[in-house]
Protein backbone atom coordinates (compact mmCIF):
# COMPACT_ATOMS: atom_id res chain seq x y z
CA UNK A 1 0.00 0.00 0.00
CA UNK A 2 2.41 2.50 -1.75
CA UNK A 3 1.39 5.83 0.44
CA UNK A 4 0.10 8.20 -2.44
CA UNK A 5 -2.72 9.07 -0.53
CA UNK A 6 -3.41 9.61 3.28
CA UNK A 7 -4.57 6.76 5.17
CA UNK A 8 -7.39 6.36 7.32
CA UNK A 9 -6.61 3.64 10.21
CA UNK A 10 -8.51 2.09 12.60
CA UNK A 11 -6.46 0.53 15.13
CA UNK A 12 -7.86 -2.44 16.97
CA UNK A 13 -6.30 -2.84 20.17
CA UNK A 14 -4.76 0.54 20.45
CA UNK A 15 -5.42 1.28 24.35
CA UNK A 16 -2.92 -1.54 24.84
CA UNK A 17 0.78 -1.56 25.12
CA UNK A 18 1.93 -2.08 21.47
CA UNK A 19 -1.10 -0.29 20.30
CA UNK A 20 -0.60 2.51 21.76
CA UNK A 21 3.02 2.83 21.15
CA UNK A 22 1.69 2.73 17.41
CA UNK A 23 -1.25 5.56 17.71
CA UNK A 24 1.80 7.72 19.22
CA UNK A 25 4.52 6.39 16.53
CA UNK A 26 1.81 6.96 13.46
CA UNK A 27 0.69 10.40 14.69
CA UNK A 28 3.64 11.90 15.01
CA UNK A 29 4.90 10.55 11.54
CA UNK A 30 1.80 10.52 9.89
CA UNK A 31 0.10 14.21 11.30
CA UNK A 32 -2.20 14.13 8.26
CA UNK A 33 -4.11 10.92 8.68
CA UNK A 34 -6.75 9.87 10.30
CA UNK A 35 -6.69 7.52 13.08
CA UNK A 36 -9.86 5.96 14.75
CA UNK A 37 -8.98 3.50 17.64
CA UNK A 38 -11.22 0.45 18.54
CA UNK A 39 -10.64 -0.87 21.94
CA UNK A 40 -13.10 -2.74 24.51
CA UNK A 41 -10.61 -1.38 27.61
CA UNK A 42 -10.15 -4.88 28.83
CA UNK A 43 -7.98 -5.39 32.15
CA UNK A 44 -5.06 -4.31 29.61
CA UNK A 45 -6.23 -1.39 27.79
CA UNK A 46 -6.28 2.46 29.89
CA UNK A 47 -7.00 5.61 27.71
CA UNK A 48 -4.36 6.70 29.76
CA UNK A 49 -1.67 5.44 27.09
CA UNK A 50 -3.88 7.74 24.66
CA UNK A 51 -4.25 10.99 27.01
CA UNK A 52 -2.24 13.10 25.01
CA UNK A 53 -3.59 12.70 22.02
CA UNK A 54 -7.09 12.51 23.10
CA UNK A 55 -6.64 15.83 24.69
CA UNK A 56 -5.14 17.23 21.64
CA UNK A 57 -8.05 16.12 19.76
CA UNK A 58 -5.67 13.73 17.50
CA UNK A 59 -7.74 10.80 17.44
CA UNK A 60 -11.32 9.08 17.87
CA UNK A 61 -11.59 6.78 20.46
CA UNK A 62 -14.51 3.98 20.54
CA UNK A 63 -15.15 1.57 23.01
CA UNK A 64 -15.91 -1.72 21.53
CA UNK A 65 -15.32 -5.22 21.16
CA UNK A 66 -13.62 -6.37 18.41
CA UNK A 67 -16.46 -8.97 18.21
CA UNK A 68 -19.12 -6.81 17.06
CA UNK A 69 -18.98 -7.02 13.31
CA UNK A 70 -21.77 -4.52 12.73
CA UNK A 71 -20.10 -1.90 15.16
CA UNK A 72 -16.84 -2.21 13.01
CA UNK A 73 -18.85 -2.55 9.94
CA UNK A 74 -20.05 1.15 10.71
CA UNK A 75 -17.04 2.74 11.74
CA UNK A 76 -15.35 1.58 8.16
CA UNK A 77 -17.85 2.95 6.20
CA UNK A 78 -18.65 6.45 8.09
CA UNK A 79 -14.92 7.05 9.20
CA UNK A 80 -13.93 5.92 5.03
CA UNK A 81 -11.45 3.89 6.25
CA UNK A 82 -8.56 2.25 4.70
CA UNK A 83 -6.28 0.69 6.84
CA UNK A 84 -6.89 -1.56 10.17
CA UNK A 85 -3.68 -2.58 12.06
CA UNK A 86 -4.95 -5.43 14.29
CA UNK A 87 -3.62 -5.34 17.44
CA UNK A 88 -6.43 -6.28 19.73
CA UNK A 89 -6.04 -9.70 21.10
CA UNK A 90 -5.77 -11.33 25.09
CA UNK A 91 -2.02 -11.64 25.11
CA UNK A 92 -0.52 -12.94 27.87
CA UNK A 93 0.34 -16.65 28.38
CA UNK A 94 0.13 -17.06 32.10
CA UNK A 95 -3.81 -15.85 31.55
CA UNK A 96 -4.27 -18.27 28.73
CA UNK A 97 -3.35 -21.20 30.82
CA UNK A 98 -5.19 -20.31 33.59
CA UNK A 99 -8.59 -19.54 31.55
CA UNK A 100 -8.56 -20.16 27.70
CA UNK A 101 -12.14 -19.14 26.83
CA UNK A 102 -11.51 -15.90 26.35
CA UNK A 103 -8.48 -16.12 24.12
CA UNK A 104 -10.45 -18.50 21.75
CA UNK A 105 -13.13 -15.65 21.45
CA UNK A 106 -11.20 -12.67 21.34
CA UNK A 107 -8.21 -14.09 19.46
CA UNK A 108 -10.09 -16.33 16.68
CA UNK A 109 -13.51 -15.23 17.14
CA UNK A 110 -12.34 -11.40 17.40
CA UNK A 111 -10.10 -11.80 14.26
CA UNK A 112 -12.67 -13.64 11.98
CA UNK A 113 -15.56 -10.55 12.98
CA UNK A 114 -12.95 -7.68 11.65
CA UNK A 115 -12.16 -10.27 8.71
CA UNK A 116 -15.85 -10.22 8.04
CA UNK A 117 -16.60 -7.18 8.32
CA UNK A 118 -13.57 -5.86 6.20
CA UNK A 119 -14.66 -7.91 3.56
CA UNK A 120 -18.29 -6.66 3.60
CA UNK A 121 -17.00 -3.18 3.87
CA UNK A 122 -13.98 -2.71 1.39
CA UNK A 123 -14.32 -5.90 -1.24
CA UNK A 124 -17.81 -4.87 -2.44
CA UNK A 125 -17.21 -0.97 -2.62
CA UNK A 126 -15.55 -0.29 -5.67
CA UNK A 127 -13.57 2.69 -4.11
CA UNK A 128 -11.59 0.82 -1.62
CA UNK A 129 -11.65 -2.54 -3.49
CA UNK A 130 -8.18 -1.76 -4.84
CA UNK A 131 -6.52 0.47 -2.04
CA UNK A 132 -7.36 -1.25 1.50
CA UNK A 133 -4.79 -3.00 3.98
CA UNK A 134 -5.95 -5.67 6.65
CA UNK A 135 -2.54 -5.34 8.72
CA UNK A 136 -2.66 -8.41 11.26
CA UNK A 137 -0.22 -8.07 14.20
CA UNK A 138 1.26 -11.43 15.63
CA UNK A 139 3.93 -13.14 17.30
CA UNK A 140 6.94 -15.51 17.28
CA UNK A 141 5.02 -17.92 19.76
CA UNK A 142 2.61 -19.72 16.51
CA UNK A 143 5.76 -21.47 15.53
CA UNK A 144 6.75 -23.09 19.07
CA UNK A 145 9.25 -23.89 20.82
CA UNK A 146 13.35 -24.18 19.53
CA UNK A 147 15.99 -26.36 21.15
CA UNK A 148 19.24 -24.51 22.04
CA UNK A 149 20.79 -25.22 18.84
CA UNK A 150 18.21 -25.35 16.38
CA UNK A 151 17.76 -22.09 14.00
CA UNK A 152 15.81 -19.61 14.37
CA UNK A 153 12.33 -18.84 13.31
CA UNK A 154 11.53 -18.51 9.94
CA UNK A 155 8.51 -17.30 7.88
CA UNK A 156 8.25 -20.90 6.46
CA UNK A 157 8.99 -22.73 10.04
CA UNK A 158 5.96 -24.88 10.79
CA UNK A 159 3.12 -23.62 13.31
CA UNK A 160 3.72 -25.33 16.49
CA UNK A 161 1.94 -23.38 19.10
CA UNK A 162 2.08 -24.85 22.87
CA UNK A 163 0.09 -22.42 25.10
CA UNK A 164 -3.56 -21.70 24.71
CA UNK A 165 -2.45 -17.86 24.08
CA UNK A 166 0.03 -18.61 21.02
CA UNK A 167 -2.44 -21.73 19.36
CA UNK A 168 -5.53 -18.53 19.48
CA UNK A 169 -2.91 -16.44 17.79
CA UNK A 170 -1.92 -19.07 15.12
CA UNK A 171 -5.67 -19.86 14.30
CA UNK A 172 -5.88 -16.11 13.93
CA UNK A 173 -3.20 -15.87 11.47
CA UNK A 174 -4.63 -18.70 9.32
CA UNK A 175 -7.55 -17.17 9.15
CA UNK A 176 -6.24 -13.96 7.63
CA UNK A 177 -4.26 -15.95 5.54
CA UNK A 178 -7.27 -17.57 4.22
CA UNK A 179 -9.24 -14.51 3.57
CA UNK A 180 -6.73 -13.20 1.71
CA UNK A 181 -5.99 -16.66 -0.87
CA UNK A 182 -10.29 -16.99 -0.94
CA UNK A 183 -11.41 -13.90 -1.32
CA UNK A 184 -8.63 -11.98 -2.16
CA UNK A 185 -8.82 -9.42 1.09
CA UNK A 186 -5.50 -7.81 1.24
CA UNK A 187 -3.94 -8.37 4.36
CA UNK A 188 -0.50 -8.58 5.53
CA UNK A 189 0.96 -10.04 8.61
CA UNK A 190 3.40 -9.43 11.16
CA UNK A 191 5.05 -12.26 13.73
CA UNK A 192 7.45 -10.10 16.48
CA UNK A 193 9.38 -10.98 19.13
CA UNK A 194 9.04 -10.02 22.69
CA UNK A 195 8.29 -6.25 23.35
CA UNK A 196 9.38 -4.14 26.09
CA UNK A 197 8.98 -0.19 26.37
CA UNK A 198 6.58 2.46 27.77
CA UNK A 199 3.09 1.50 28.62
CA UNK A 200 3.81 -2.22 29.30
CA UNK A 201 1.17 -3.58 31.59
CA UNK A 202 3.42 -5.00 34.95
CA UNK A 203 2.35 -8.87 34.47
CA UNK A 204 4.81 -9.14 32.01
CA UNK A 205 8.35 -10.26 33.00
CA UNK A 206 10.11 -6.46 32.15
CA UNK A 207 8.01 -4.32 33.43
CA UNK A 208 6.92 -6.31 36.52
CA UNK A 209 10.28 -7.19 37.67
CA UNK A 210 11.67 -3.19 37.05
CA UNK A 211 8.56 -2.03 39.62
CA UNK A 212 9.01 -4.98 41.83
CA UNK A 213 12.62 -3.93 42.05
CA UNK A 214 11.36 0.03 43.41
CA UNK A 215 9.06 -1.07 45.73
CA UNK A 216 11.20 -4.01 47.25
CA UNK A 217 9.27 -6.71 45.97
CA UNK A 218 10.41 -10.06 45.43
CA UNK A 219 10.96 -11.04 41.73
CA UNK A 220 9.87 -14.41 40.35
CA UNK A 221 11.70 -16.36 37.81
CA UNK A 222 9.88 -18.89 36.63
CA UNK A 223 12.18 -22.54 36.67
CA UNK A 224 15.78 -22.69 35.84
CA UNK A 225 15.83 -18.62 34.41
CA UNK A 226 17.58 -20.25 31.91
CA UNK A 227 14.44 -20.04 29.33
CA UNK A 228 15.42 -17.60 25.93
CA UNK A 229 13.40 -14.86 24.76
CA UNK A 230 14.02 -12.52 21.78
CA UNK A 231 13.77 -9.04 22.62
CA UNK A 232 12.63 -6.12 20.92
CA UNK A 233 12.11 -2.12 21.77
CA UNK A 234 8.16 -1.34 21.05
CA UNK A 235 8.83 1.56 19.01
CA UNK A 236 11.26 -0.96 16.64
CA UNK A 237 8.06 -3.16 16.40
CA UNK A 238 6.15 -0.27 15.40
CA UNK A 239 8.81 0.68 12.63
CA UNK A 240 8.46 -2.82 11.53
CA UNK A 241 5.05 -2.92 11.40
CA UNK A 242 4.68 0.61 9.62
CA UNK A 243 7.04 -0.67 6.81
CA UNK A 244 5.21 -4.12 6.18
CA UNK A 245 1.83 -1.94 6.13
CA UNK A 246 3.77 0.76 3.42
CA UNK A 247 6.19 -1.81 1.67
CA UNK A 248 5.49 -5.28 2.20
CA UNK A 249 4.16 -7.59 -0.53
CA UNK A 250 -0.34 -7.91 0.15
CA UNK A 251 -0.45 -11.77 1.20
CA UNK A 252 2.96 -12.10 3.01
CA UNK A 253 3.89 -12.38 6.07
CA UNK A 254 7.03 -10.76 7.92
CA UNK A 255 9.37 -11.86 11.32
CA UNK A 256 10.00 -9.06 13.09
CA UNK A 257 12.79 -9.57 15.36
CA UNK A 258 16.49 -7.64 16.62
CA UNK A 259 18.43 -10.47 17.21
CA UNK A 260 18.78 -10.38 20.75
CA UNK A 261 18.25 -13.76 22.87
CA UNK A 262 18.70 -13.18 26.48
CA UNK A 263 18.03 -16.11 28.79
CA UNK A 264 15.45 -14.87 31.89
CA UNK A 265 17.98 -14.40 34.28
CA UNK A 266 20.84 -12.39 32.22
CA UNK A 267 18.04 -10.23 31.28
CA UNK A 268 16.93 -9.13 34.87
CA UNK A 269 20.68 -8.91 36.00
CA UNK A 270 20.94 -6.72 33.51
CA UNK A 271 17.65 -4.91 34.18
CA UNK A 272 18.95 -5.06 38.19
CA UNK A 273 22.37 -3.25 37.47
CA UNK A 274 20.29 -0.54 35.56
CA UNK A 275 17.74 -0.03 38.40
CA UNK A 276 21.10 0.33 40.69
CA UNK A 277 22.95 2.91 38.60
CA UNK A 278 19.78 4.88 38.42
CA UNK A 279 19.88 5.00 41.73
CA UNK A 280 23.21 6.11 42.17
CA UNK A 281 23.06 8.61 39.71
CA UNK A 282 19.88 10.08 41.63
CA UNK A 283 20.09 10.20 45.02
CA UNK A 284 16.40 11.22 45.32
CA UNK A 285 15.62 8.00 44.32
CA UNK A 286 16.34 6.70 47.81
CA UNK A 287 14.23 8.71 49.63
CA UNK A 288 11.56 8.16 46.78
CA UNK A 289 12.03 4.18 46.83
CA UNK A 290 13.14 3.43 50.70
CA UNK A 291 11.92 -0.31 50.18
CA UNK A 292 14.65 -0.73 47.21
CA UNK A 293 17.70 -2.15 47.59
CA UNK A 294 19.13 -0.46 45.55
CA UNK A 295 18.32 2.78 47.89
CA UNK A 296 20.21 0.19 50.74
CA UNK A 297 23.01 -0.81 49.02
CA UNK A 298 22.41 -4.76 49.23
CA UNK A 299 21.18 -4.54 45.27
CA UNK A 300 18.07 -5.28 42.76
CA UNK A 301 19.15 -8.86 42.55
CA UNK A 302 19.04 -9.27 45.93
CA UNK A 303 14.80 -9.77 45.29
CA UNK A 304 15.32 -12.55 42.53
CA UNK A 305 13.11 -15.47 43.69
CA UNK A 306 13.29 -18.95 41.56
CA UNK A 307 9.71 -20.00 41.76
CA UNK A 308 7.54 -22.45 40.34
CA UNK A 309 7.19 -23.07 36.67
CA UNK A 310 5.19 -22.00 34.05
CA UNK A 311 3.10 -25.09 32.83
CA UNK A 312 4.20 -26.13 29.11
CA UNK A 313 7.30 -23.20 29.26
CA UNK A 314 8.50 -23.10 25.93
CA UNK A 315 12.08 -22.89 26.21
CA UNK A 316 13.27 -20.82 23.49
CA UNK A 317 11.76 -18.50 20.81
CA UNK A 318 14.57 -16.91 18.18
CA UNK A 319 13.26 -14.82 15.13
CA UNK A 320 14.95 -14.79 11.81
CA UNK A 321 14.04 -11.40 10.25
CA UNK A 322 16.18 -11.61 7.12
CA UNK A 323 13.33 -11.25 5.07
CA UNK A 324 12.48 -7.73 6.68
CA UNK A 325 15.87 -7.03 6.48
CA UNK A 326 16.74 -7.36 2.71
CA UNK A 327 13.44 -7.05 1.30
CA UNK A 328 12.46 -3.95 3.23
CA UNK A 329 15.21 -2.24 4.80
CA UNK A 330 14.54 -2.62 8.60
CA UNK A 331 16.84 -2.17 10.81
CA UNK A 332 15.86 -2.22 14.71
CA UNK A 333 17.66 1.88 16.36
CA UNK A 334 17.80 0.05 20.13
CA UNK A 335 19.99 -2.33 21.29
CA UNK A 336 18.61 -4.50 24.78
CA UNK A 337 21.35 -1.67 26.79
CA UNK A 338 19.67 1.57 25.50
CA UNK A 339 16.20 0.03 24.96
CA UNK A 340 16.09 -1.24 28.50
CA UNK A 341 17.47 2.65 29.62
CA UNK A 342 14.71 4.03 28.43
CA UNK A 343 12.02 1.71 29.66
CA UNK A 344 13.61 2.23 32.76
CA UNK A 345 13.66 6.00 32.63
CA UNK A 346 10.05 5.90 31.12
CA UNK A 347 8.70 4.02 34.54
CA UNK A 348 11.05 6.47 36.75
CA UNK A 349 9.10 9.08 35.09
CA UNK A 350 6.21 7.99 34.78
CA UNK A 351 4.77 6.83 38.56
CA UNK A 352 1.21 8.17 38.41
CA UNK A 353 0.32 5.76 35.56
CA UNK A 354 1.95 2.27 36.82
CA UNK A 355 0.62 3.18 40.69
CA UNK A 356 -2.86 3.55 39.24
CA UNK A 357 -2.23 0.60 37.01
CA UNK A 358 -0.78 -1.21 40.69
CA UNK A 359 -4.12 -0.36 42.22
CA UNK A 360 -6.55 -1.72 39.97
CA UNK A 361 -6.37 -5.04 38.09
CA UNK A 362 -3.00 -5.91 38.40
CA UNK A 363 -3.07 -6.46 42.65
CA UNK A 364 -6.22 -8.66 42.00
CA UNK A 365 -3.70 -10.58 39.12
CA UNK A 366 -1.00 -11.00 41.83
CA UNK A 367 -3.77 -12.36 44.26
CA UNK A 368 -4.50 -15.04 42.01
CA UNK A 369 -0.87 -16.19 40.81
CA UNK A 370 0.48 -15.70 44.39
CA UNK A 371 -1.96 -15.60 46.93
CA UNK A 372 -1.11 -12.30 48.25
CA UNK A 373 -0.24 -9.24 46.64
CA UNK A 374 4.08 -9.71 46.60
P1 LIG B 1 -2.13 -5.85 25.50
O1 LIG B 1 -2.76 -6.96 26.27
O2 LIG B 1 -1.27 -4.87 26.20
O3 LIG B 1 -3.28 -5.02 24.76
C1 LIG B 1 -4.37 -5.62 24.14
C2 LIG B 1 -5.42 -4.54 23.89
O4 LIG B 1 -6.52 -5.15 23.21
C3 LIG B 1 -5.99 -3.91 25.18
O5 LIG B 1 -6.06 -2.52 25.04
C4 LIG B 1 -7.37 -4.53 25.30
O6 LIG B 1 -8.30 -3.67 25.96
C5 LIG B 1 -7.74 -4.73 23.84
N1 LIG B 1 -8.73 -5.80 23.67
C6 LIG B 1 -8.70 -7.03 24.21
N2 LIG B 1 -9.81 -7.71 23.84
C7 LIG B 1 -10.53 -6.88 23.02
C8 LIG B 1 -11.74 -7.03 22.31
N3 LIG B 1 -12.46 -8.15 22.36
N4 LIG B 1 -12.16 -5.99 21.56
C9 LIG B 1 -11.45 -4.83 21.50
N5 LIG B 1 -10.31 -4.65 22.17
C10 LIG B 1 -9.84 -5.66 22.92
O7 LIG B 1 -1.36 -6.57 24.32
P2 LIG B 1 0.00 -6.15 23.58
O8 LIG B 1 1.15 -6.73 24.31
O9 LIG B 1 -0.03 -4.70 23.28
O10 LIG B 1 -0.15 -6.97 22.22
C11 LIG B 1 -0.83 -6.41 21.10
C12 LIG B 1 -0.76 -7.41 19.95
O11 LIG B 1 0.59 -7.71 19.63
C13 LIG B 1 -1.45 -8.74 20.27
O12 LIG B 1 -2.13 -9.16 19.12
C14 LIG B 1 -0.28 -9.67 20.57
O13 LIG B 1 -0.60 -11.00 20.26
C15 LIG B 1 0.79 -9.12 19.65
N6 LIG B 1 2.19 -9.34 20.07
C16 LIG B 1 2.58 -9.00 21.34
C17 LIG B 1 3.93 -9.17 21.70
C18 LIG B 1 4.42 -8.76 23.08
O14 LIG B 1 5.59 -8.97 23.39
N7 LIG B 1 3.60 -8.14 23.93
C19 LIG B 1 4.83 -9.67 20.78
C20 LIG B 1 4.39 -10.00 19.49
C21 LIG B 1 3.05 -9.82 19.16
P1 LIG C 1 6.19 -12.92 29.43
O1 LIG C 1 6.60 -11.49 29.64
O2 LIG C 1 4.95 -13.41 30.10
O3 LIG C 1 6.13 -13.18 27.87
P2 LIG C 1 5.99 -14.59 27.05
O4 LIG C 1 5.64 -15.67 27.96
O5 LIG C 1 4.89 -14.26 26.13
O6 LIG C 1 7.31 -14.80 26.38
O7 LIG C 1 7.38 -13.83 29.92
C1 LIG C 1 8.69 -13.71 29.37
C2 LIG C 1 9.53 -14.80 29.97
O8 LIG C 1 9.68 -14.56 31.38
C3 LIG C 1 8.90 -16.19 29.87
O9 LIG C 1 9.95 -17.14 29.67
C4 LIG C 1 8.25 -16.41 31.22
C5 LIG C 1 9.17 -15.65 32.16
N1 LIG C 1 8.55 -15.05 33.36
C6 LIG C 1 9.15 -15.21 34.61
O10 LIG C 1 10.18 -15.88 34.74
N2 LIG C 1 8.58 -14.59 35.69
C7 LIG C 1 7.44 -13.85 35.58
O11 LIG C 1 6.93 -13.33 36.62
C8 LIG C 1 6.83 -13.68 34.31
C9 LIG C 1 5.58 -12.87 34.13
C10 LIG C 1 7.44 -14.29 33.21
Amino acid sequence: MARQHKSRLLVTGGAGFIGSNFVHYWAKKYPQDRIVVLDALTYAGNLQNLQALLEQDRIRFVKGDICDQALVESILTEEALNLIVHFAAESHVDRSILGPDAFLETNIQGTHSMLKAARKVWLENPVVRDHHRFHHVSTDEVYGSLGATDPAFTETTPYAPNSPYAASKAASDHLVRAYHHTYGLEVTTSNCSNNYGPYHFPEKLIPLALLHMLLGKSVPIYGDGLNIRDWLFVEDHCRGIELVITEGNVGDTYNIGGNCERTNIDLIQTLCNLVDQAFQAKPELAQKYPDSPSATGSGAASLIRYVKDRPGHDRRYAIDARKIFHELGYRPTHSLETGLAQTVHWYLDNESWWKAVMDGSYSRWMDQQYGTAK
